[in-house]
């Protein structure tokens, strides 16, 4: 599964990090992989990206085996640095450019029940990649009404995807995020997703807390960080949704 959508800050890494611990205490194997040069993914699990020798860039333009980047954190977290900038560049001129992070993961696909790749906030190659390998794809929406309009652009990224490169991939769900339950705005923002888009919107809906801010500097998701939390409860509860209804 993807996490994708090319406004920043809507909680894309956030939500690969939590939503993967949650299916990992469900007791599913989880890789989550890092497809953004900000490296926040990577980061977020108490990984220093200027520390490393290799990372997804050269997986995805030298050829490195992806278990040769995989740390094991909380999660399995396929790692990326800034570096990972340059490959945009590099695979410009590639045959099967499309396709790098497909192909990496072919070795991995059936050694985990779940793959989680966090992209980065644009629609440029890295994110094609992240599409094209993928079933599905989770959409966090920030919840005002000026995020809800770069969905459109979104979905027809995807369907030039399923055209041209994967066939198979589509919007699992559409997860409203920073949701603030004491503005009117915040409530009207979720009207007009679950008005647009129906059942694609998740029943969770996550709320604006400083939680989210405080456990990536410790390195750790927000259902380690404060187990009993509201944030954490939001992130299992999508586990749940993304086990049951949401089937890929
Ligand atoms: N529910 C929440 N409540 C409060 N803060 C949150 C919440 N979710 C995420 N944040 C914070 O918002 C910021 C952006 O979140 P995050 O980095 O996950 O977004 P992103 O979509 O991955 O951003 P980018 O597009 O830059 O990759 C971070 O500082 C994060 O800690
Ligand atoms: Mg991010």
């Amino acid at each position: 599964m993807a996490l994708a959508n090319q406004k920043g800050g809507v909680a894309k890494t956030t939500s690969t990090v939590n939503l993967g611990v949650a299916l990992r205490e469900l007791g599913y194997s989880v890789l989550a992989v890092d497809m953004d040069p900000q490296g926040n993914l990577t980061m977020s699990q108490g990984v220093d990206p200027e520390t490393l020798r290799v990372s997804m860039f050269n997986v995805l333009v030298q050829g490195v085996p992806i278990d040769d980047v995989i740390h094991e954190r909380e999660i399995h977290v396929a790692v990326a640095s800034i570096d990972l900038a340059g490959a945009e560049l590099s695979l410009a001129p590639v045959i099967g450019r499309e396709r790098a992070l497909a192909k990496a993961l072919l070795t991995v696909r059936d050694v985990y029940d779940f793959i989680l790749i966090d992209t980065p906030p644009s629609l440029g190659l890295l994110t094609i990649n992240a599409l094209t390998a993928s079933e599905g794809v989770i959409v966090p929406v920030q919840c005002e009404y000026l995020s809800l309009r770069g969905l459109a652009q979104l979905e027809r990224t995807l369907e030039l995807v399923r055209e041209n490169l994967n066939p198979e991939v589509h919007i699992l769900g559409i997860l409203p995020t920073l949701f603030d339950s004491r503005t009117l705005h915040g409530a009207e923002a979720v009207e007009v997703l679950r008005s647009n888009f129906g059942d694609l919107v998740f029943n969770t809906v996550v709320r604006k807390t400083i939680k989210f801010a405080e456990a990536p500097v410790k390195g750790m998701s927000v259902l380690t960080y404060a187990p009993h939390s509201e944030a954490a409860r939001a992130y299992r509860a999508l586990a749940r949704e993304v086990i049951n209804g949401k089937t890929i």
